[in-house]
């Protein structure tokens, strides 16, 4: 089976950018969102970073064009689904979304359509078990920037088949990204890595071994990261920071995963990064 016409659900920072790859690929999409408002939201960023690319002629504006076309805009999850052959969902990291929305995927897609989620968090095997055809179920995981960043970990749950397995790693290579596979488990790799750096990078901060600036010079600097973790930590958002890291804590029951308190305090207070103008740093 060929990943023909896709579905992606959300169209917020992770939605948008898949969706652009896949459109960008020739991979017609409909665009699910709630309200118009957010889906010309998702329009006009896509729009942006296609912008961005014909300056740096990576792309012509012709591909452009062909790109904006081919994505449909559906407000209505049942009907934005209903002719698909895989769906990515990229709704909010909160499982009573994603439960609503998956029950309303597995009553409307084809019987042959893939449930793919973007979850950076939530196990695959229990949003799989929310559907009729756990063994089509599978982590599809982008990287922000999506248009950019070239992993996509291809997480297989407990009952995720080969055929499932292949299909998702063929349209992979199709966005021109690199998939890699890995089994169902907290944090799946990228985050069960990533997330205990910057959890550390926030422990130097609140104890005064060094300012957000100077932590983030010695992981440029001295590692080549090409963002310190704290300036990551903005761009990812703290809040979804603390829930991956408290999905960790208590998946694993290990206290080497416990939240800095200095990052819980963060987000009480409502400074989550980029998204909010201030977390590490501030932002315009
Ligand atoms: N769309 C298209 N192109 C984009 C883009 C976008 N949204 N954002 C950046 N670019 C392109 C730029 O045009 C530029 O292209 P050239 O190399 O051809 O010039 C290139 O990307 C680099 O961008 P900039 O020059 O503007 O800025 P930069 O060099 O500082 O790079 C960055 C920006 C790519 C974000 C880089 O800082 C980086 O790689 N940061 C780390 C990002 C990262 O770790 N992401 C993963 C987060 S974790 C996650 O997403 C998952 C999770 O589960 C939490």
């Amino acid at each position: 089976m060929d990943a023909k016409k896709v579905a992606v659900i959300g169209g917020g920072t992770m939605g948008n950018g898949i969706a652009h790859v896949f459109a960008m690929s020739g991979i017609p999409v409909n665009l699910i969102e709630t309200k118009q408002e957010f889906a010309d939201r998702a329009l006009s960023t896509i729009e942006k970073n296609l912008d961005r690319m014909v300056k740096k002629e990576k792309i012509d504006e012709a591909k452009r064009s062909e790109t904006l076309d081919s994505i449909s805009i559906f407000l209505d999850v049942k009907e934005g689904v209903k002719d698909v052959d895989l769906v990515v969902e990229a709704v909010p990291e909160n499982f009573e979304i994603k439960k609503s929305v998956w029950s309303q995927v597995d009553e409307a897609a084809p019987d042959h359509a893939i449930l793919g989620s973007n979850t950076s968090s939530i196990s695959i095997t229990k949003l799989a078990a929310l559907t009729d055809r756990p063994e089509k179920f599978i982590g599809m995981h982008f990287f922000n920037p999506v248009p950019v960043m070239k992993l996509v970990e291809i997480v297989r749950g407990l009952e995720t088949n080969d055929e499932t397995y292949d299909v998702v790693e063929e349209t992979a290579k199709k966005l021109n990204k690199a998939p890699v596979p890995v089994n169902d488990a907290p944090g799946f790799v990228s985050n069960r890595v990533l997330m205990p750096m910057i959890n550390e990078a926030i422990f130097c901060v609140g104890e005064g071994v060094a300012t957000p600036e100077n932590v983030d010079e010695v992981m440029k600097l001295g590692m080549a990261h090409p963002m310190g973790p704290l300036r990551l930590a903005d761009f990812i958002g703290l809040d979804v920071c603390l829930d991956i890291l408290n999905v960790l804590y208590d998946g694993f029951k290990d206290p080497k995963y416990r939240p800095a308190p200095l990052l819980v305090k963060m987000v009480d207070a409502g400074k989550l990064g980029n998204k909010t103008g201030e977390g590490f740093y501030k932002y315009d």
